[in-house]
């Protein structure tokens, strides 16, 4: 019998390959970050392989990018390509709405560039990411920050209602440094009833490079269970 940890691999990896099957020859593809992703990438990287698809990837990490080299995809930059067609990204909740709190894994700036040049994005996903609500489960908004704008921002992020937490490194003292440079501020707010809302309040803050609120970016999430993968579509 599979252990639960091997049934939620299996289930990411249905669901990125179920993703990886909307991307065309000639296409210019998004590269979302998460060990969700690292499933497609693998999957895109067979396909060149074994279809001959022809594919540039723009990473939206290191992790991507170390990913998309060990795979055997072009990879490419938004200055040569400043359109993507389709990007495949993970996820830290999902709503009904696929409104999205991303950035568990600290690449959340990126992320929100490359969905943002994307004109089409699909997220993947197992089960534990779904959500009704967005902070449900006491989830944490990640948020990143110059660090010469941590204090502020604490403060700032405490008087909108929120726990501001700088995310420390494991395996390094001190908080983790993003591949921007930056620091990252996990907040919990509890339920999130307008992310949009609060984003824009966050992002008024000096200092402050994005918020893991991810708000009408989303085409498609695919959902990964046990037994099958649930489609949601706007
Ligand atoms: C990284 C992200 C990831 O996509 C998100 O954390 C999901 O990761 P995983 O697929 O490993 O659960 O937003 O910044």
């Amino acid at each position: 019998m599979k252990t639960r940890a091997e049934l939620i691999q299996e289930a990411k990896k249905n669901a990125a390959l179920e993703a990886t099957k909307h991307v065309k020859n000639h296409s210019i593809v998004g590269l979302g970050s998460g060990t969700t992703v690292a499933f497609a990438i693998e999957a895109l990287g067979e396909r060149v392989k074994n279809e001959n698809l022809k594919i540039m990837g723009i990473p939206s990490s290191y992790q991507a990018f170390q990913l998309a080299v060990q795979h055997n995809i072009q990879i490419t930059t938004l200055d040569e390509h400043p359109i993507i067609d389709i990007t495949i990204d993970g996820a830290d909740q999902i709503t009904p709405e696929l409104y999205l709190i991303k950035g568990m894994g600290a690449a959340l700036a990126r992320e929100k560039i490359v969905a943002a040049t994307s004109k089409y994005n699909i997220i993947i996903a197992d089960e534990s990411k779904r959500v009704n609500m967005l902070g449900e489960n006491n989830q944490a908004v990640p948020i990143e920050i110059l660090p010469f704008a941590l204090s502020l921002a604490k403060n700032k992020i405490t008087a909108l209602g929120g726990v501001p937490i700088v995310r420390e490194g494991k395996g390094k003292l001190g908080p983790i440094i993003t591949d921007n440079g930056n620091v990252i501020i996990d907040a919990t707010f509890g339920i999130i009833q307008n992310p949009q809302e609060l984003s824009a309040k966050i992002k008024m803050i000096p200092g402050i490079v994005e918020t893991g609120f991810f708000v009408n970016l989303t085409n498609i999430a695919y959902i990964a269970t046990e037994n099958k993968i649930e489609k949601i579509q706007k």
